[in-house]
């Protein structure tokens, strides 16, 4: 999970100073103001979940400060801290949107309460999430693009998966090639669709945070465990749990999390009885998870348990016949997002997108087709909106369109690289490009149709540059 942040606001050193130490050593991230004014700065500096903040300040009082930070931030946690018996300022302060209150002085066992309760609020507010986010944004195998002869049998396949109740499967392939929307998928066509899907980055946490969010604990079990809490297998009860980047697990881990696959029961920290859960497992990671067996880091057993089913996705250069349905399907989308009206990809942009090896694969295509989709003004996406790594791929091409027009007396046009004299102010790329554009069309009789052929750009390109440089 990770680490909380805590504001604490108020005039007295002491309180300031004390209360950091003893909430740093709880593992929260402290900050500390002495006044509103300060607060409000640090608070829109380093967005703290918590805020503690004292009613008697310097110039801005309390409830000011109260008013302001949820009118930053609706969601932020307030505790008020105020003088022994003024019932009616703490009450003042709750209707201005503090949720807890401590009375000076206190004692740091009561802030620890306060947080406790926090802590438990905050529990459940992401467990609601958890299911909210199933309500709300359900993938499924009809959100997944991809019409190659290999991707469909993938697809197929993991249709079937999904209607075996418990199969356990491991995901495998290159960052951003739709691990985490299969996983999603696979569950939301499953009869575990009703229950929870809950989903963990094991990479994310430090060892010891990773077996108490996986397996809970019990009360006691280490020093910080003030209170009994279900693991993730348990709150996945009936449902899912994605086990995201699991070639990052330890040796401890990896022996519980076989026990778990083996006998369908968790043991929490500290705890001494086996619960049952009836959950699926999909695991998936971008590592070979082959190469971590034999290296002795990654248990074969385990190894053995996950790959009861294993689905590989291919990287986008394996399916570069899917390139063009998956562009023009994110075009669509953000089409609609940006309330833009953008056609077709036209013949020379395919061409160049296929060209590209796409190292971050979907990923990579949809923000590429974003950025694209934000920066084009025409109906058509034009060479210009694709990054220039990508655009350059253009050049080659660019020569084949003119060897088309070699041929043609009328265009003298010669091949090679020409060369360019640089005057002692340097060379334009920008007159170089409005020379271009007008030479070709004088050579073309202006018939732009050909010099858009000539320039290897499309019509609508031409018609924009013609704007920009010679209108
Ligand atoms: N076949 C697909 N059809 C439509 N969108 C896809 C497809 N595959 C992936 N995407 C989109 O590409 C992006 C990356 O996919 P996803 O997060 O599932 O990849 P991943 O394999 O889990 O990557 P990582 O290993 O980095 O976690 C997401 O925005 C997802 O919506
Ligand atoms: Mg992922």
């Amino acid at each position: 999970m990770k680490q909380l942040k805590i504001l604490i606001i108020d005039d007295e050193k002491l309180i300031r100073w004390s209360m950091e130490k003893h909430l740093s050593s709880k593992g929260y991230l402290v900050f500390t103001a002495e006044t509103g004014e300060e607060g409000i700065r640090q608070f829109e500096l380093n967005s703290p979940e918590i805020v503690f903040v004292d009613n008697k300040l310097p110039k801005m009082q309390g409830l000011e400060v109260i008013a302001k930070l949820k009118s930053i931030e609706e969601e932020t946690i307030i505790v008020f801290i105020t003088a022994y018996g003024s019932i009616e300022t703490a009450v003042k302060a709750m209707k201005a949107g503090a949720s807890e209150y401590v009375n000076k002085p206190f004692t740091f066992e009561e802030v620890d309460v306060v947080l406790e309760n926090i802590n438990s609020r905050l529990k459940i507010g992401k467990e609601i999430q958890v299911l909210r986010r199933q309500q709300k944004d359900i993938v499924t195998f009809d959100h997944i693009i991809g019409e190659s002869a290999i991707f469909k049998q993938i697809l197929q396949l993991s249709k079937k998966i999904a209607k075996t109740k418990s199969t356990t499967v491991l995901l495998l392939g290159e960052s951003g090639t739709g691990k985490d929307m299969f996983a999603q998928a696979i569950h939301n066509e499953s009869d575990r669709n009703k229950n929870p899907f809950v989903t963990i980055n094991c990479s994310s946490l430090v060892e010891t945070l990773l077996e108490s969010e996986l397996f809970g604990h019990e009360k006691g079990a280490f020093t910080d465990a003030k209170q009994m809490k279900k693991g993730l297998f348990e709150v996945a009860d009936g449902g899912t749990v994605f086990l995201d980047e699991i070639g990052e697990i330890n040796q401890a881990t990896q022996i519980k999390l076989l026990g778990v696959l083996e006998n369908r029961v968790v043991r929490r920290l500290g705890g001494t009885v086996n619960i049952p859960v009836d959950i699926r497992v999909v695991a998936a990671t971008n590592k070979d998870l082959k190469k971590a067996v034999e290296e002795k880091t990654f248990r074969e057993d385990l190894y053995y348990r996950l790959k009861v089913f294993q689905i590989t996705l291919p990287s986008l250069r394996e399916r570069k016949e899917d390139l063009t349905i998956l562009a023009e399907h994110f075009i669509n989308y953000y089409n609609v997002q940006f309330q833009k009206n953008i056609g077709k990809l036209t013949e020379p942009i395919i061409q160049i997108l296929k060209q590209y090896d796409w190292p971050g694969n979907i990923r990579e295509l949809r923000n590429v087709m974003e950025r694209a989709v934000i920066l084009e003004s025409l109906n058509t996406l034009q060479t210009d909106s694709l990054p220039t790594d990508i655009a350059s791929l253009h050049e080659g091409k660019r020569y084949g369109a003119i060897s088309r027009y070699v041929d043609s007396p009328s265009a003298e046009v010669t091949l090679g690289s020409p060369e360019f004299g640089f005057s002692t102010e340097g060379l334009s790329l920008y007159d170089i490009e409005k020379q271009l554009i007008k030479q070709a069309l004088q050579k073309i009789d202006y018939n732009q149709t050909k010099a858009a052929e000539l320039l290897g750009i499309s019509r609508d390109t031409l018609r924009y540059k013609i704007k920009k440089y010679l209108l």
